[in-house]
C-alpha cells in the first residue's frame, strides 16, 4: 500500500465506526454481513452496543495526573491495555492471513490474542510467531476425545490460556447469512457475484488465498480436504447437550488458566468459580447467537457480584469506543475483548489495521481516564458510573 493510501485510510478512519464504513465498502457483501451481522431480528446485537448509552460517567477531574497507565495483569501477565483480542472464525477472508496479523498487531500493542477455533491458519501455525500471550478456544465436541486433543495441541504448542466458549453449541440462525446465500458451499446469486467483482482490491488480494480458506485445526494431519468436506464433519461436531461434567472433564485435562466464555447467568458464574475455572467471559457471541439474550453490559454487574472478586470477569460485546472499555472496568469487569472491530481493522489493512484499531482504542480510553481524572485502571470503580433512570 503506497503512502498516500495508507494516509488516506487512517485520515478517514479516526475511529471504530468509520472503520466499519471502510470495511464495507471495501468487502464482498456477504463477507462485510458475515462479520457485521447477528441472529434473527438482531435485537441482541444492537443492544449490546446501546446499553452502553444507559451509564453515563461522573467525573473528577481534579484529581488528574500527567499520565495515565493503562495496563492490567490478567493470570500474572502485565497487559499494555485492557483490551484483548477476540476469537474469531474465518478472520483470514477478510485478509490474506488474517489470523497472523491481527495476532502480531496484538502483540505489537502489548495485549492478548485469542485465536478461533475456525482459525484459517492452524493453531500450531499461529503458536510459530512466537507472539504471547495467546489463548486458543475451544468448544466442546460429540467426540470428547476431539476436545481433549485440541487441548492438548494448545498446551503442545505453548498456548497461554484456554478458552472454552459455551453459547455456540447450535449454531444461531443468522438471516443475513441466509439472504446472502453465505454457507458452504456458497449459494451466491449472480447479483452477489456480480457485485463481488467491483471489490477490486479484495479480489486481488485473497485471489491465492481464497482456494486455501479452510477450517485448518480439524483437518488431519496428511489430509487432503477442502472447506465443504471439512464444514460437512463440522456440522455435527458440537454437543448440545453439554454439561457442567463436561468443563470438569476439561479441567482436569487443561493445566493453565481455562476461561469460560458466553457466560451471562450470575448462577454459572458462580458455578464456574466452584469448579475451579480461572476466568469468565460475559458474552452473548456478540448476538450471533441467541437472539433476545441479555446485552452483554446488562449481564455484567449480576455475574461481577456472583463470582465476588474470587476470578477474574472480562466482557465482550457492542465496545466500540475508549469510554465503553471504561464503563465495562466501572462495573467490575478485569478486561474486555473486540472482535468486529478488529475484522474492521484487517478488511482495511490488515495487521496495520487492527494495530490502528488498537491505537484508536488505547488513545480513545487514555483520554476518558484523563478527562475522569483518573492515572490508574484500578481507580476506575463505580464511583465512576451512574445508571440512566
Ligand atoms: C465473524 C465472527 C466470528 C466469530 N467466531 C467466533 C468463534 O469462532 N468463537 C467464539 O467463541 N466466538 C466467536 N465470535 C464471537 C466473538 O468472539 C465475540 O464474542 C462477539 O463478536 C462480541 O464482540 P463484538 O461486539 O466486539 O463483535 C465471532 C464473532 C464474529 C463477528
Amino acid at each position: 500500500m503506497s503512502e498516500a493510501a495508507s494516509a488516506a485510510w487512517r485520515r478517514r478512519g479516526y475511529n471504530v465506526a468509520t472503520m466499519r464504513t471502510l470495511a464495507r465498502a471495501r468487502l464482498p457483501r456477504p463477507v462485510f454481513d458475515f462479520a457485521d451481522g447477528g441472529a434473527e431480528d438482531e435485537r441482541t446485537l444492537r443492544r449490546n452496543e446501546a446499553a452502553f448509552a444507559d451509564y453515563d460517567l461522573v467525573p473528577h477531574p481534579l484529581s488528574g495526573s500527567p499520565a495515565r497507565d493503562l495496563s492490567v495483569t490478567l493470570f500474572g501477565r502485565k497487559l499494555n491495555l485492557p483490551v484483548i483480542i477476540g476469537p474469531t472464525g474465518l478472520s483470514g477472508l477478510f485478509w490474506p492471513d488474517g489470523e497472523r496479523c491481527a495476532a502480531r498487531a496484538a502483540a505489537a500493542a502489548g495485549t492478548a490474542f485469542c485465536l478461533s477455533h475456525g482459525s484459517v491458519c492452524t493453531l500450531e501455525q499461529l503458536a510459530a510467531t512466537g507472539i504471547s500471550p495467546r489463548w486458543m478456544q475451544v468448544f466442546i465436541y460429540r467426540d470428547r476425545g476431539f476436545t481433549r486433543e485440541l487441548a492438548e495441541r494448545a498446551a503442545a504448542s505453548g498456548y497461554d490460556a484456554l478458552v472454552l466458549t459455551v453459547d455456540n453449541q447450535m449454531t444461531g440462525n443468522r438471516e443475513r447469512d441466509i439472504r446472502n446465500g453465505f454457507k458452504i458451499p456458497p449459494a451466491f446469486r449472480p447479483l452477489d457475484v456480480a457485485a463481488m467483482a467491483l471489490k477490486t482490491g479484495w479480489l486481488w488480494r485473497m485471489k491465492r488465498e481464497l482456494p486455501r480458506i479452510n477450517f485448518s485445526n480439524y483437518v488431519r494431519p496428511g489430509e487432503v480436504i477442502d472447506l465443504r468436506g471439512v464444514a460437512l464433519r463440522m456440522g455435527g461436531l458440537l454437543d448440545p447437550s453439554m454439561t457442567w461434567q463436561d468443563v470438569d472433564v476439561l479441567r482436569k485435562q487443561w493445566q493453565g488458566p481455562l476461561i469460560l466464555k458466553g457466560v451471562v447467568s450470575p448462577a454459572e458464574a458462580a458455578e464456574a468459580v466452584k469448579r475451579g475455572i480461572d476466568a469468565v467471559i460475559v458474552s452473548n457471541h456478540g448476538g450471533r447467537q441467541l437472539d433476545g439474550s441479555i446485552a452483554a453490559l446488562d449481564a455484567l454487574p449480576g455475574v461481577v457480584e456472583a463470582v465476588g472478586g474470587r476470578i477474574p470477569v472480562l466482557v465482550d460485546g457492542g465496545i466500540r469506543r475508549g469510554a465503553d472499555v471504561v464503563k465495562a472496568l466501572a462495573l467490575g469487569a478485569a478486561a474486555c475483548l473486540i472482535a468486529r472491530p478488529q475484522l474492521f481493522g484487517l478488511a482495511v489493512a490488515g495487521e496495520a489495521g487492527v494495530a490502528h484499531v488498537l491505537d484508536i482504542f488505547r488513545r480513545e480510553i487514555d483520554r476518558t481516564m484523563g478527562l475522569c481524572g483518573l492515572s490508574r485502571i484500578a481507580d476506575i470503580g463505580p464511583e465512576l458510573i451512574r445508571r440512566r433512570n
